[in-house]
């Protein structure tokens, strides 16, 4: 059963922007890329920084710490898929507010 939390309002994740957020006790970013949105857990898996800051290109998101790129559809490392992936989140907008699914998170 999804966990849908509300991470903050959807006007403030306008198109090709990246927001992170608060839900429960995690963080999350949040991006929105052609009109969907995205979130992923704002851990990067290599040395456990936050990956708000990171540079986006499309769908990849590149950590700005020590340059791990990720996929943000499915959270695969793009130089190494046998890497740890970053987790992503399903996402939707909800009565002007942007839900993330935090059952995904669940170990
Ligand atoms: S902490 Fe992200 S690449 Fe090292």
């Amino acid at each position: 059963m999804a966990n849908w939390t509300p991470v903050g309002p959807a006007a403030d994740v306008p198109e090709s922007c990246q927001q992170a957020c608060s839900a429960s006790e995690h963080s999350v970013v949040v991006f929105r890329i052609d009109g969907q949105l995205h979130a992923i857990e704002n851990l990067c898996p290599h040395a456990g920084l936050p990956l708000e800051d990171g540079e986006r290109e499309g769908m990849v998101l590149t950590c700005p710490y020590h340059g791990f790129a990720f996929n943000l559809r499915t959270g695969a490392n793009v130089d190494d898929p046998h890497d740890a992936p970053v987790r992503t989140l399903p996402a939707r907008e909800n009565n002007g507010q942007i839900e993330v699914d935090l059952d995904a998170l669940k170990d």
